[in-house]
């Protein structure tokens, strides 16, 4: 058993995340669905910070509305600590406070990026020393993206996705996120794809095949070609997150018009990630974007995964 050590206090920050490319096979018994993904996080970030107490508690503060969020015991985030203190036979607990910035139930992982970073700030702030690898099993479990929020930096996922490969790239990529007022279940978007799979079982075969990662998105990511990863951006939940949210399609058109090198909806959406060549365009497209009254960020990408910040 590990004895609460003398930490008054842990700051840790894991970023969200965009796919790149995503391409969603079989649905497997367990619920899932085989993936072949690549993803890159990008520079919106989750700050956890944690501080000790005799049980688990956690509250939501930062640049967008978290009143909705649930602080039970259902959140991802008491679920990664409670996790990390079972597997380590940690007897205190922890409160939590998270400011958040990247948008909820968007798309770009932002829970994932809460439950990775409480595991290093738990492990910090708890002296639990896990290793690197046991961190990336217990976020395995808890769920398919907080394995590469841990992570970071531009990864190949299989199987859920959360078994990651590091992807070479090279340079910095510019995007400009389009952000919607409302949020989108993940499992809803997969079973809407799942629907219209069934209904035209004939005409498509990529559902029963192994998924693959195209390789000019490799070769793209490689590069830090911007231009060649906007040919070859890919997301098969793009069909079924505009089939539930049609409103998205015109503003895809829009960003494109506006000057994007090409746009996608990023991981089960609504978040639609906009890739432009270079800072400037950005700022140009952000502004555009505003100007018709949406609500744009401009991130870039690759950034590293979950890290302390600060602990004292
Ligand atoms: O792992 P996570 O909790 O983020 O997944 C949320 C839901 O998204 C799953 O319960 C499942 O319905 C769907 N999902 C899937 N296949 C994946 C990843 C997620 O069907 N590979």
């Amino acid at each position: 058993m590990t004895e609460p050590v003398g930490l008054h206090f842990a700051h840790a920050r894991a970023p969200g995340k965009i796919n790149v490319f995503l391409k969603v096979g079989q649905l497997q018994s367990d619920g899932y669905h085989e993936l072949a993904t690549a993803f890159q996080a990008v520079s919106l970030y989750e700050d956890v910070r944690a501080y000790p107490a005799a049980d688990f508690s956690v509250s939501f503060s930062g640049s967008i509305d978290t009143t909705a969020l649930v602080t039970d015991g259902s959140n991802l985030a008491i679920k990664a600590a409670r996790l990390l203190a079972k597997k380590t036979g940690y007897r205190g607990g922890v409160r939590l406070e998270i400011e958040k910035n990247v948008p909820i139930a968007g798309g770009m992982g932002g829970g994932s990026a809460d439950a990775a970073a409480t595991l290093v700030a738990c492990d910090a702030l708890w002296g639990t020393a896990a290793s690197r690898d046991e961190l990336v099993s217990l976020a395995a479990q808890l769920g398919a993206d907080v394995p590469f929020a841990l992570s970071g930096g531009t990864a190949i996922g299989t199987g859920r996705g959360d078994q990651l490969s590091p992807a070479l790239a090279k340079g910095r990529f510019h995007w400009v996120l389009a952000i919607a007022e409302f949020g989108m279940s993940t499992p809803e978007v997969y079973s809407a794809l799942d629907r219209h799979r069934e209904k035209h079982a004939q005409d498509i075969y990529p559902a029963t095949l192994q998924p693959v990662v195209d390789t000019e998105v490799l070769q793209a990511l490689r590069a830090g070609d911007a231009r060649q990863l906007a040919e070859a951006l890919h997301n098969d939940l793009q069909a079924p997150a505009l089939g539930l949210a049609p409103g998205l399609g015109r503003i895809l058109e829009l960003g494109e018009q506006m000057g994007a090198l090409a746009g996608i909806v990023s991981g089960s959406g609504p978040t639609l990630a906009f890739l432009v060549p270079d800072a400037d365009s950005a700022l140009e497209l952000q502004v555009a974007l505003s100007a018709s009254r949406l609500t744009a960020l401009r991130v870039t990408g690759p950034v590293h995964g979950a890290r302390l910040v600060q602990e004292w």
